[in-house]
């Protein structure tokens, strides 16, 4: 039986320079806008003056919050939040990666929910028995402008934020999350560094990957998840080996935004829920980088001893994708690892637990963290994993 999905539309602008096309769109959803760039990057790289530029040709106010670093903190987006009401924002436009977007899209639904109850954005989480504040249509339109093809973000209806104290780092979810108006503009996605190509690169391969293996039939979402690991098969490592290469950053730009499709339906697995406890704990560790140490170890996992036919298939079906042949399909599927070995070592990130500055005494914790805060994913794993079983593969990780 098809389980429950949503299925989300996005309102997409895609192509070289789709930044240049948009200004008018822009106005019609506000005229006091809140910018929340990645801090340094777009100002540097010229992207920042330039959406400056077009919005003020259109009247549009704005106000620029450059505080964002990566693995955003509950504090950044109260802060932003702040300013946003100080100055009565309208709009709220982010422009950046992931963490960009996930902070612009948590101002948005603070800055118009706030009240005598509701008073930080930790307050619309949902932990353990601690429901979070409802999220409704009132949330402020949001523009995503990403620049970076890995989180899926600028299509997600997830926010996800840390919390320095408690070292948690969950999604917050809402159907309203969606951003209003996606931007997907070739020319600064290209302007990725090698390294950041690799990592987010390898995000929205996770996402695709992990959302076609996920419990459940998603015949939908599959269709994207299955495209996404074809165009990141056939062209992560010429993104990454010529920045300038614009046909492969177009099919990356394609592949993240397909694969944020698919996780918005289908959602992602066990990796994903070990990586935010990584990360949750060492906010140095970048997203993607995180994923890349483990996501072998779960692969091995799901596949070993396992006979459902489904998740053979499935896994089989990535190895074909990545040009991986075989007599059987258990073997094929087996191979799947070997592809994302491949993959890892072309693009410079064969990395392991050992290789980033994780103390092994934090795997318990880590461990129940991941069983608490990103739960459903380990729920919906293809194969059943205990919390001695993801003790365990933390450990191989490293
Ligand atoms: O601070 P600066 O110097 O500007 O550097 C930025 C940023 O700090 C730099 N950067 C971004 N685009 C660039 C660039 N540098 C040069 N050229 C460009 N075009 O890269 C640094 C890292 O950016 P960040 O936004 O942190 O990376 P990413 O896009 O990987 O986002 C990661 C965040 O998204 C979350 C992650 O957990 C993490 O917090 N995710 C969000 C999801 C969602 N909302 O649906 C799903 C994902 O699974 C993920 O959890
Ligand atoms: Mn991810």
């Amino acid at each position: 039986m098809i389980s429950k999905n949503n299925l989300f539309q996005v309102n997409l602008q895609f192509g070289r320079g789709s930044l240049n096309k948009t200004g008018e769109e822009i106005k019609a959803y506000g005229d006091n806008a809140l910018i929340v760039p990645a801090k340094n990057s777009m100002k540097r790289l010229g992207f920042l003056d330039k959406l400056i530029e077009i919005l003020e040709s259109e009247k549009i106010n704005s106000t620029v919050f450059e505080k964002v670093e990566q693995n955003p903190t509950v504090e950044e987006v109260d802060e932003g939040i702040k300013l946003a009401r100080d100055n009565n924002c309208n709009l709220i436009i982010g422009i950046g990666g992931g963490s960009s977007i996930d902070t612009a899209k948590g101002i948005a639904i603070g800055a118009t929910h706030f009240n005598e109850d509701i008073s930080t954005i930790w307050d619309f989480v949902t932990i353990d028995e601690k429901r979070g504040a409802q999220i409704t249509n009132k949330i402020l339109p949001t523009v995503a402008i990403t620049s970076t093809s890995g989180t899926g973000s600028h299509v997600t209806p997830y926010s996800v934020i840390t919390n320095k104290k408690t070292h948690e780092k969950p999604g917050i979810y809402s159907p309203y999350i969606v951003p209003t108006l996606s931007i997907v503009d070739i020319n600064i996605v290209s302007s990725m560094p090698k390294e950041l190509t690799a990592v987010t690169g390898f995000d929205a391969l996770c996402h695709a990957m992990e959302s076609f293996v996920a419990i459940g039939e998603h015949p939908i979402s599959d269709l994207y998840a299955l495209k996404s690991v074809e165009l990141i098969s056939e062209n992560l490592d010429k993104a990454y080996n010529n920045g300038d290469d614009i046909n492969a950053r177009t099919n990356m730009a394609l592949a993240d935004t397909l694969a944020g499709l698919a996780i918005s339906t289908s959602r992602s697995v066990l990796p994903h829920s070990m990586a935010h406890s990584i990360s949750g704990h060492y906010p140095m560790v970048q997203h993607g980088m995180a994923l890349a140490c483990i996501t072998l170890q779960v692969m091995k996992f799901n596949l070993e001893s396992n006979d459902s036919k489904i998740t053979v298939e499935k896994y089989a079906k990535i190895a074909e994708l990545f040009g991986k042949k075989g007599t059987d399909k258990k073997e094929l599927a087996l191979k799947s690892i070997e592809a994302i070995l491949e993959i890892q070592e072309k693009i410079g990130i064969q990395k392991t637990l050992s290789d980033l500055p994780i103390d092994k005494g934090k795997i318990e914790i880590m461990t129940n963290d991941a069983f608490r805060i990103m739960k459903s994913g380990i729920e919906r794993n293809p194969r059943k994993a205990e919390k001695s079983d993801v003790i365990k593969i933390y450990e191989e990780s490293f």
